[in-house]
């Protein structure tokens, strides 16, 4: 059985969470293979509501093992309390496993995240102030500390100490902050060894091994592909590969491992943080889309940017993903509307482009060009096959697929796990 790479096609919260843990019921491993605790899944089984920031959603499936693969960066004092809160609810995290090559999060990180960030005034990324940024910079640096690091006292001294003169400059020269020494980051780290200690493997040994006895492995992407940090709208991007590329590095498995890249693509978009947003609305619309999706950010509780969906992007993250399926989301928020529009390609200067424009100015200059389609009334909630949707729910559902380059897998029309139709099997 194969390797599947679950990704988000926009800007992140596209409701990936709610997909990859339908798909953790069928799958034998979820690896998490970017980001850290700037993601925030949220999800709904019965009553239960699980907000999940850095563990993989599968821990929340009996029977599957989730796993923190290299490419992620541990706040291990945010990792413990996600196992504990989870645990308090009856939920067992005894089966995750933690990559020894997976970068841990400072807490320099987090100081130099939120004052680097006051720095850049308007130019600024609004970033989660997670520390993920110069986490990531560090490991490019070679200046990182690694999981592995915590299971010998000297060498975690060393590394701490490598890595002392430079983000001490930085924080008491640049930025007016105070010094850290080794020893407490040092003491601040180890606090966890004990608790992290049986939890650390070899994970990318673990992931082929289990490919090869033919077990299934879903890779789960965190942020989306406009937030990568090489296909997204840089400079306003996470730091790490959040596009399907990113599952290989991130987790030790090869490309001719995968078969499977599905997207989760919101039916509308948002957005948190700066940055362009062409079908962006600042009107009473945009206010509707927010109140009725609950557009808040999981982890900041910042209020996402609402827009409508686009076409354009939705291409786009067909192409640098590889994408072979789209699961689409939140269909049941666009209840109500008497049009909805779609933007299917962008005028940028004066002329038309069906495509991705190829600089950040041009995507600064993107203007939609909208095809409208008629809205429907009738509540959706409750439809379990595509044929319960009415024809005009139908009718833009497949408008959509036609002009997004993959076919359409599911569709979402509630936060619940039931709350999804099945036009082709993922698994
Ligand atoms: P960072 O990842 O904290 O460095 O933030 C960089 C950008 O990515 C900011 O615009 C954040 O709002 C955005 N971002 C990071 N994680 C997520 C996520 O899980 N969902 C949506 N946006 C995110």
């Amino acid at each position: 059985m194969p390797a599947l790479v679950l990704i988000g096609a926009q800007w992140g919260d596209e409701g990936k969470g709610k997909a990859t843990d339908q798909l953790g019921s069928s799958v034998d491993l979820v690896v998490k293979f970017n980001g850290g605790n700037n993601a925030g899944h949220t999800v709904v089984i019965g009553d239960e509501t699980y907000a999940l920031h850095l563990l993989p959603s599968g821990i929340l499936s009996p029977g599957c093992t989730p796993v923190i693969g290299n490419g992620v960066v541990v706040d291990l004092s945010v990792l413990f309390e996600e196992i504990d809160g989870i645990e308090a609810r009856g939920v067992s995290c005894e089966r995750l496993v933690i990559s020894a090559d997976a970068h841990v999060i400072p807490s320099y990180n987090r100081t130099l995240d939120r004052v680097a960030e006051r720095f850049l005034g308007n130019r600024k990324i609004g970033t989660t102030g997670r520390g993920i940024g110069p986490t990531y910079a560090d490991k490019m640096n070679r200046i990182g500390i690694r999981v592995q690091d915590l299971l010998d006292e000297k060498i975690l001294r060393q590394k701490v100490e490598g890595a002392r003169a430079q983000k001490n400059h930085l924080l008491v020269k640049v930025y007016n902050r105070k010094a850290f020494t080794v020893d407490e980051v040092v003491e601040d780290l180890l606090q966890y060894v004990d608790r992290i200690r049986p939890m650390v493997r070899d994970t990318s040994l673990l992931l082929n091994e289990a490919l090869d006895r033919g077990e299934t492995v879903l890779l789960e992407g965190g942020q989306a592909t406009l937030l990568d940090v090489d296909h997204g709208t840089y400079p306003f991007v996470t730091s790490s590969s959040a596009t399907a590329g990113g599952a290989c590095t991130g987790s030790g498995i090869g490309p001719r491992r995968v078969d499977k890249v599905i997207a989760v693509v919101k039916a509308y978009t948002t957005r948190v943080g700066e940055g362009p947003f062409p079908t962006e609305l600042l009107d009473a619309d945009g206010e509707r889309l927010r109140n009725v999706g609950h557009e808040y950010g999981t982890t900041t509780g910042r209020p996402r940017r609402c827009g409508w969906y686009d076409a354009v992007i939705a291409r786009y993250a067909a192409r640098v993903n590889g994408v072979t399926d789209f699961v689409l989301t939140k269909l049941d928020v666009l209840t109500g509307w008497e049009q909805i529009p779609v933007c299917v390609a962008y005028e940028v200067d004066g002329k038309r482009l069906d495509e991705m424009p190829m600089t950040q100015t041009e995507f600064h200059h993107a203007v939609p060009e909208y095809e409208f389609f008629d809205g429907w009334t009738e509540d959706i909630s409750a439809a379990r096959t595509f044929e319960d949707l009415p024809k005009n729910a139908q009718d833009y559902v497949r408008a959509l697929e036609g002009l997004s380059g993959a076919p359409f897998a599911s569709i979402g029309v509630g936060p619940d796990r039931e709350q999804t139709l099945e036009l082709r099997p993922l698994v």
